[in-house]
Parts: structure tokens; sequence; C-alpha cells
């Protein structure tokens, strides 16, 4: 049996193994996936446990994404860029750590907004956060000619655009400014924790975006952020957060189990429900 895992502290809320078992199942497949928890001062000795016990692999959810990184033998592109891990496959005991953030933001997009283009205009990305730094190495990746990236702390958006793909195509600015830089832009991506369920609602004025500019939120609880509602009815098409925690699930399934698996409806309203 292929056994695999999420990593977290606390681990109890990733919705990863409801994911990941739904497809073992849907596949037909001869595996596992549960959540273990590790605290932070024993990350190294609870990852030597997985390997020991013959794990295939594991995700890696808050706070260990930065840390795990160090624990790897071996790291693809993104994660190095990103300078976050969140899935590692083992190896034959070698630990290669990947990170398929970037992949799951990009597919959300494409598969709820197929006729976007991320080379077409700017982005405004809100946040600087481990979730921005994926949100703008997916979108210099994908041709994106200008990301301006605004955050509370500018110290953070400074140092994410130094150590992005592209620092000549990132432009910080204030995050007073949020409701001015919508002017001619393509694309909005929320990464901050604003507008999630208990926090403060994202204060932003949208009048000067672009009707056809597409809005979307990496939060997902709600699934209906207070922006994406306000989006939708001024115009603009809108994706969802969910999406993304689904889509950058299926390369790490592919490289545990070797099938690339599918986003469904039915996965979505079972992730939901
Ligand atoms: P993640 O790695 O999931 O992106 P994070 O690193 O905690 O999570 O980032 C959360 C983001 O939400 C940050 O950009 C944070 O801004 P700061 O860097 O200034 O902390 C942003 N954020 C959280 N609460 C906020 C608030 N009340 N107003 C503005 N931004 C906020």
């Amino acid at each position: 049996m292929t056994k695999v895992c999420v990593i977290g502290h606390p681990v109890t809320h990733s919705k990863s193994p409801r994911i990941h078992n739904y497809w073992i199942k849907k596949y037909g497949l001869d595996g596992n996936y549960d959540a273990v928890d590790i605290p932070c001062e024993n990350l190294r000795e609870g990852v030597a446990e997985l390997v020991a016990k013959g794990y295939r692999g594991f995700n890696v959810t808050i706070p260990h994404k930065e840390a795990v990184l160090s624990l790897c033998d071996e790291l693809d592109e993104g994660a190095q860029q990103i300078g976050a891990v969140n899935t590692v496959v083992i190896d034959g005991g070698k630990l290669r750590g990947r990170n398929t953030d970037a992949f799951g933001f990009i597919q959300n997009i494409r598969q709820e907004a197929p006729k976007f283009s991320f080379a077409a205009g700017s982005a405004v990305v809100l946040g600087a956060g481990g979730a921005a730094k994926a949100v703008v190495h997916g979108l210099l990746e994908h041709g994106t000619p200008e990301v301006f990236v605004l955050n509370r702390t500018k110290e953070k958006a400074l140092i994410l655009a130094k150590s992005s793909l592209a620092p000549d195509k990132v432009v910080i600015a204030n995050w007073d400014e949020r409701s001015k830089v919508l002017e001619g832009a393509s694309l909005l991506v929320n990464t901050t924790a604003l507008g999630m369920e208990g926090k403060d609602t994202l204060d932003i004025d949208l009048a000067l975006l672009p009707r056809d500019a597409l809005v979307t939120d990496i939060v997902y609880t709600p699934l209906y952020t207070p922006l994406l509602v306000d989006a939708k009815k001024r115009g603009h098409k809108t994706v969802t957060g969910i999406g993304m925690l689904l889509h950058q699930a299926r390369p790490a399934f592919q490289a545990w189990f070797g099938v690339m698996p599918e986003v469904t409806p039915e996965l979505e309203k079972m992730v939901t429900a």
C-alpha cells in the first residue's frame, strides 16, 4: 500500500486527506493519505520517521513549508524560487521537494476562465506572503508583462520582488494605493487573509478596474468572499479560491501514484461540504 500524508501543526483543519483519499478511491488505487501533526521542534525527527515507516511522500502545510526546504535532498525550480516546499516525494530515502502552488493557481484560472490570457495585460497582487510568492511566480512564468504587488508591510513586497523570477516586471506600490493601481489591469488577485471568515473585509474600490478584468481570491472560506461578490455585481468574471487548493494537489498525487487526477464539480462539492 502506498502511504502518504500531510504534515503540519496543527493539521486537523487540512482538507488534503479528503482530496487525496477521494482520488485514491476514484482511481481504484491501493493507498492511504493521513494527517500527521509534527511540532516545529520535532520536524527533522518527524520527517525521518515518515521515511523509516516507508511513506511515499507528504504534503507540507503551515508552519513547515519553509523549514522542510532545508531537509530536502533535491528541490524543483519552483520550490527554490518561491522558497517553500508544499510537496515531498520520497525516493529511496531521498527527499525531493516541490512547490505546486503556482501550478494550482494557474490551473484554477485555466479551468474556470479558459478565455483569460495571462500574457494579455498587467496583474495586481494583494499580499506578499507565501501564497503571493507562488502566485507571482506563476504569473511571471506564464508571460504576465507587469505584476503590481501591494502589501500592508511594504518591505515584504520589496523582498518578494527582488527574489522573483523577473524583478524588472514586478512593480511595488503602497498598500494605500490599492484602489488606484487597478486602472488598466487585467487581473486582480487577493492573497491576503482579508475576507476570510472571522477576519476583516478587504477594503478596496473596484471602480477603476476595467470591466473585462478577472478577479480571483485565494481565500475559500467563504467560497464567495465580499471581494468576489462585489466584483461579480460590477460585471467582472470571478474565480473562487477553492480550485487553487484542488489543483495544487494534482501534481503531488501524480508524483506519488502515477495518475494525474481530475478536478470535478463532485470533488469541489465534497471538499466544501
Ligand atoms: P500566506 O503564506 O498564506 O500568504 P501569510 O504569510 O501570513 O500567509 O500572509 C498573509 C498576508 O495577508 C500578508 O501579506 C499580510 O500582510 P503583512 O505582510 O503586512 O502581515 C496580509 N494581511 C493579513 N492581515 C492583514 C490586514 N489586516 N490588512 C492588510 N493585510 C493583511
